[in-house]
């Protein structure tokens, strides 16, 4: 995995704005994969200022988010419809066609539909650049410790830490969801490049165990360690338990001689 550090939040946001917007001046018609969650809500900002102050076009991107909550409708505020809508969708060119959510109201043949997921990611040429956050708990996407490596799109039932992390986003008393759609590990896996992104000190535990600790579904985030091209943006807070991080500043280094635009 290549490790960038960044001093804080803002910097880290613009290094994975600058990354998805080159793939989409590379690529018009890019397949992008995207994350919901508060850590990428600078990302989402930074890429609607490209929008509207240098014309950064999605009008033939493709969009295929990671995850949604069962039992929640779109417009329900804590749905990630709803957070895609008002962080991102609503402020850009992305024409709605394009943009693809798993449908949290579904009912009854949930492996046929997640399985429709999956064909409708492969029939438009498979994932170009993938967004991902981390949970406390090292899952990405809703893949909870103990998901399987080779996973695919399926329900999963939340765990208590994703349960109690999320509940601030719900109403006092509010039923939270149990159960949500994610793409799999597997999914993950097949995109030909990964971008995870990391802030604060919460995630600091993760974020180790994650880059540096063994390859263990009890940390789904480690099965990144064996894609072929994952990025792990970290701001300071994040990689504070990291151990390696003169080796990672060497690279960064190096990387920029040697191979500029490596990171483009
Ligand atoms: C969101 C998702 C989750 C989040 C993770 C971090 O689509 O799949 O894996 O990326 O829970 O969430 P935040 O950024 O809110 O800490």
């Amino acid at each position: 995995m290549l490790v960038v550090l960044k001093s804080n939040y803002e910097e880290l946001s613009r290094e994975a704005a600058r990354i998805v917007a080159n793939s989409i001046r590379q690529n018009p018609e890019v397949r992008l994969g995207l994350a919901t969650g508060s850590t990428t809500i600078g990302v989402y900002r930074e890429l609607v200022r490209l929008h509207r102050d240098e014309a950064l076009n999605f009008s033939r991107v493709v969009t295929f988010n990671l995850d949604e909550y069962l039992g929640i409708s779109p417009e329900h505020p804590q749905s990630f419809r709803h957070f895609m809508t008002e962080h991102f969708f609503s402020h850009v060119n992305l024409q709605p066609r394009n943009i693809h959510i798993p449908d949290g109201t579904i009912s009854g043949d949930y492996e046929k539909y997640c399985a429709g997921y999956e064909a409708e990611i492969q029939s438009a040429g498979g994932i170009d650049l993938q967004i991902l956050g981390i949970g406390r708990n090292g899952h990405i996407g809703f893949n909870e410790p103990t998901s399987s490596f080779a996973s695919k799109t399926r329900l999963k039932v939340l765990s208590k830490a994703t349960v109690e992390d999320n509940r601030k986003f719900f109403g006092a008393g509010e039923k939270m969801p149990r159960l949500a759609i994610t793409m799999g590990i597997g999914t993950i896996l097949s995109t030909r490049r990964v971008l995870m992104l990391a802030t604060g000190a919460a995630k600091a535990g993760a974020v180790a165990k994650a880059i540096e600790g063994p390859l263990t579904a009890s940390v789904t985030a480690s099965a990144l360690q064996l894609h072929p091209d994952a990025i792990a943006i970290v701001d300071e807070e994040a990689a504070a338990e990291l151990k390696q991080k003169d080796y990672y500043r060497d690279v960064m280094e190096m990387t920029a001689l040697f191979t500029p635009g490596k990171l483009s």
